[in-house]
């Protein structure tokens, strides 16, 4: 594709930029000093400030989130996809928190809490499959344009992506293991590795309201790779005898399932989008490619929630 030449204009100046990923202070205001403030500017927006920045750049660091993209080739498209990427990455942290939260309120059998939280972590999926729409936009001339710029970088060392996949239950020791040499990062990968995740909460709390799941599903060690489990299929059948909004154990399984189709969706839309840019060529971070992505395409996180339909 793009055979004219990209444009970049800086829009920040790295030099001047804050480089600390800490929060910066900053004042907080109250209804009645933001409404005295509205009295003295007579209504119109702040636009005077102190020192070198202003709040709303203060607030997010947002000079230096706008001073992280950096395409490393003359190809047109890599500017788009550097910034998809991290968005991309922004959107997992925000699922992570909200998959993370359903766990503890279903922890402290606070169900409906839960429930109205996996309606967000299921707005935010439907997004994520959403940017595929940008990015299917990089014809495969187009990435090949840039793609040797990427080295062995591929979304497969996504850390971010893999809290998100072992959050849900998707464990997998190998693919964490590409994390051990990063120190500010492995430890809370071996702490998400090693824990029970969501949908072993999920577990714990049929079993909680009185239906019969096996030791072996409410003990064991969490890092293994889930395996779908006759009586934990038996308590969602069970549970879905008495389908409707007054059962809350049926609104869970019925959540469950919209936020493993959702992410089915997701991972459908990376799958093809990858086949139409790259085709059969290897994928840069050691596999396959589209044939590696064939079969994690395929996993589901609640298995039983799939299998009791038949
Ligand atoms: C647009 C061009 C893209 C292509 C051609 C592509 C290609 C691939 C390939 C071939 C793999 C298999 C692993 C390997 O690299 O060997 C992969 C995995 C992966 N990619 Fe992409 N990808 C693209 C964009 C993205 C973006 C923007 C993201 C989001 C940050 C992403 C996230 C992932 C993830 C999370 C995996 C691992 C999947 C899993 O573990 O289940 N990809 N990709």
């Amino acid at each position: 594709m793009p055979k004219y030449t990209a444009h970049r204009p800086q829009v920040v100046d790295p030099a001047g930029v804050d480089g600390s990923p800490y929060a910066r202070p900053m004042p907080i205001t109250t209804d009645d000093s933001r409404a005295a403030t509205a009295i003295e500017t007579g209504g119109k927006p702040l636009v005077d400030f102190e020192g070198t920045s202003n709040p709303y750049i203060d607030y997010q660091s947002i000079d230096l989130l706008l001073s992280l993209q950096h395409p490393r080739s003359d190809g047109y498209d890599e500017m788009c996809f550097f910034v998809m990427g991290q968005v991309k990455e922004l959107l997992f942290r925000g699922l992570h928190h909200e998959i993370v939260n359903a766990k503890v309120q279903l922890d402290l059998d606070e169900v409906g809490n839960a429930l109205e939280i996996l309606t967000r972590a299921v707005a935010f999926i439907d997004y994520i499959t959403e940017s595929w729409n940008v990015l299917s936009t990089i014809t495969a001339e187009g990435f090949s344009q840039f793609r040797d710029t990427l080295g062995t970088a591929s979304g497969q060392l996504s850390f971010m992506y893999r809290h998100v996949e072992f959050a849900l239950g998707n464990k997998n020791r190998e693919l964490a293991n590409a994390h051990r040499n990063v120190p500010h990062v492995w430890p809370a990968m071996k702490d998400a590795l090693e824990s029970p995740s969501f949908y072993d909460s999920a577990i714990s709390l049929l079993a909680r309201r009185g239906l019969p799941v096996d030791a072996s599903a409410l003990d064991r060690d969490w890092s293994e790779t889930y395996a779908p489990n006759d009586s934990v299929e038996a308590a969602w059948r069970e549970v879905y005898t008495d389908p409707g909004p007054h059962n809350e154990l049926y609104r869970l399984g019925e959540q469950l399932t919209a936020l493993d189709q959702q992410f089915s969706l997701y991972r459908w839309r990376h799958f093809v989008s990858v086949e139409r840019i790259i085709g059969y060529k290897a994928g840069t971070g050691g596999s396959s490619g589209v044939a590696w992505l064939d079969a994690v395409t395929r996993h589901r996180f609640f298995p039983e929630l799939w299998s009791i339909r038949t």
